[in-house]
């Protein structure tokens, strides 16, 4: 005893050693081990998200001040593996204060607290790519920004202190600009540049066809020039910002709801807290709980909450209001398919608005099928996540996963169990929420939430409905047209043998002929047209972001499948 006693205060247990080396870790250190998180896991895929971040942000901002988006991007090809960004809008600008923060704290922003439907959602984009800029080259982050005519200009040269997750100005001043308002990040980084599915042309085209109201300067590392002009002088409707559905509250959030509220009663907090509750139905959930309407919220306990969540679910409650989202639209969704893919027969369809979480969301799908889309191929998926196209991890998301989930043999496309239809077509599909489940920072793939992927397989089956139904038609008008061509075929002869027979001249046997034609004709009924008639297609829009140039052998699968696991 008296030796053990000795043994441990001569030497320091080993947890006093281990205990030195622990240490605090900054989101920005974090992220600048874990870049692949934030979509920087390749030179390629680098310099599209650098683009998408700051692209995404500028259309967000334009879109909160009501003004009509240009957007200037421009890629500059440095030396063979280094590029410069820029990206210029006509947005409101950022004060001044809060340039540092916006471009060089990684979580910082103004739209994650905020439930109505953006592009961003995180507060990490912009900084993200500051951060992989500042990591592959070195170079600060280059800003300018002004919010008016009667203001200045700023102009920053930024950099991240990752230990400290903090902005450190390298530069700042007044400049000359001839822009009245609006925002211009200018980034050094390692990238590598190619056209095809998932290249900067693919995404601007998309986003181009999705945001009809944008107008978008493209200048490729080919000094190639690409304009989309606006299609629309009208904004799209401006999403309402809202409070949270009871639907799918979680004990956790529900309790630091609790907590924080100002409202007196339990039948109060419901009603001022979550949308779509009125003193009715806040009556009704206090009921379904066993709970007294009038409980103070600040003594309702853990076991409490847990019976309100129980009483919440018994409830039947309004679906969310449809206004704090901006979704696409049947129309739009469609005519974006016919000016990108020439096919025979389009359809699309939105569905009402679902709840996820206590978050809203609204789920679009269209399809384009046949004409000159391969017969032979699986196919072809688009995603959308808030009007925002998804290039990468087709694999990983729920919508492609619903894809493959679907039963499109129902539909007239054939399909081996557990893998994509094969047929000559595209599906889009668009999922717009207050807040996108995506299975990581980098924003590429749809979380695999029931709810959601219940959504999309409803909205996949209602556009299979009207694609059965158009194949069982033209299958139907197929089958009567050789039926036609096999009866046209013997009137030459019926009448050569009628000629004989009753010795009649070369002008009665034509009459006979044309008689029984118009016979067949009248009997049968005329030839439906099926097909529609694509006049917004247009070819040299449709190869943007497909051509694949000289690069094209670099192994992609271009249906999407895996292909982002490549690693350059
Ligand atoms: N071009 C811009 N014009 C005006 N404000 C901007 C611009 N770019 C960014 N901001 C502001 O800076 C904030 C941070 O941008 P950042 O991209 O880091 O995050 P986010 O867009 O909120 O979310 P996410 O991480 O999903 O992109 C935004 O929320 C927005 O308020
Ligand atoms: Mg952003």
């Amino acid at each position: 005893m008296a030796d053990k006693e000795m043994e441990s205060k001569e030497e320091v247990p080993i947890a006093i050693e281990l205990a030195k080396k622990q240490r605090e870790i900054s989101v920005a250190s974090f992220f600048e081990k874990n870049r692949h998180l934030l979509g920087f896991d390749n030179p390629r895929k680098a310099l599209l998200t650098s683009i998408k971040e700051a692209v995404d942000n500028s259309l967000d901002a334009c879109e909160e001040a009501g003004t009509l988006p240009e957007i200037n991007v421009e890629v500059i090809e440095m030396t063979e593996n280094k590029f410069r960004v820029i990206v210029e809008d006509n947005g409101p600008g950022i004060v001044k204060k809060q340039i540092p923060n916006i471009f060089a704290k990684l979580l910082y922003g103004s739209k994650f607290f905020k439930l109505s439907q953006s592009r961003g959602q995180q507060g990490i984009g912009i900084s993200a790519s500051v951060l992989y800029a500042q990591l592959t080259t070195g170079k600060p982050a280059r800003i300018i920004s002004r919010i008016g005519k009667n203001y200045p200009a700023h102009y920053y040269e930024l950099r991240i202190n990752t230990q400290q997750n903090k902005p450190e100005i390298v530069k700042e001043e007044e400049v000359e600009w001839n822009k009245e308002h609006g925002t211009r990040v200018e980034l050094d980084l390692e990238g590598s540049y190619q056209k095809g599915d998932q290249s900067i042309d693919q995404y601007l085209k998309q986003t181009a066809i999705v945001n009809p109201h944008v107008t978008i300067i493209y200048t490729n590392p080919k000094a190639e020039q690409i304009i989309f002009p606006k299609a629309s002088e009208e904004m799209p409707k401006k999403p309402v910002e809202i409070k949270p559905h009871p639907y799918g509250v979680e004990i956790g959030v529900l309790l630091s709801m609790l907590k924080l509220t100002e409202a007196r009663t339990l039948q109060s907090f419901l009603m001022n807290e979550f949308s779509r509750v009125g003193s009715g139905t806040a009556k009704q959930i206090c009921e379904n709980a066993a709970i007294l309407p009038n409980t103070k919220p600040n003594d309702v306990s853990r076991e409490m909450a847990e019976k309100l969540i129980e009483g919440i679910k018994k409830t039947k409650i309004i679906a969310p209001s449809v206004d704090c989202i901006s979704p696409i639209g049947q129309e739009l969704l469609e005519k974006g398919l016919k000016k990108e893919i020439n096919a025979e027969f389009y359809c699309a369809t939105t569905r009402p608005c679902a709840v996820y979480r206590g978050n809203p969301f609204v789920v679009e799908a269209g399809i384009a099928y046949g004409g000159q889309q391969n017969a032979e191929e699986s196919v072809k998926v688009l995603r959308y996540a808030n009007r925002v196209p998804l290039l990468y991890q087709q694999g990983a998301c729920a919508i492609a996963r619903s894809v493959l989930n679907t039963a499109w043999r129902n539909y007239g496309l054939s399909q081996s169990k557990g893998a994509l239809p094969i047929g000559p077509a595209t599906i889009v599909i668009s999922i717009n929420s207050v807040w996108v489940p995506f299975t990581s920072e980098s924003k590429e793939a749809i979380a695999h939430y029931p709810e959601m992927i219940k959504e999309i397989k409803l909205a996949l089956q209602e556009c299979g409905r009207k694609l059965a139904s158009y194949i069982g038609k033209k299958r139907r008008i197929n089958f009567e047209s050789k039926k036609r061509d096999y009866i046209q075929l013997f009137i030459p002869h019926v009448g050569e043998a009628l000629k004989e027979l009753l010795k009649l001249n070369d002008n009665d046997e034509k009459k006979v002929e044309e008689s029984l034609a118009e016979i067949l004709e009248k009997s049968r009924g005329k030839l439906e047209q099926v097909e529609a008639e694509n006049l917004e297609y247009d070819e040299e829009f449709a190869k943007i972001g497909k051509d694949y140039g000289e690069e094209e052998e670099d192994g992609e699968n271009e249906r999407g499948e895996g292909n982002e696991e490549n690693p350059e």
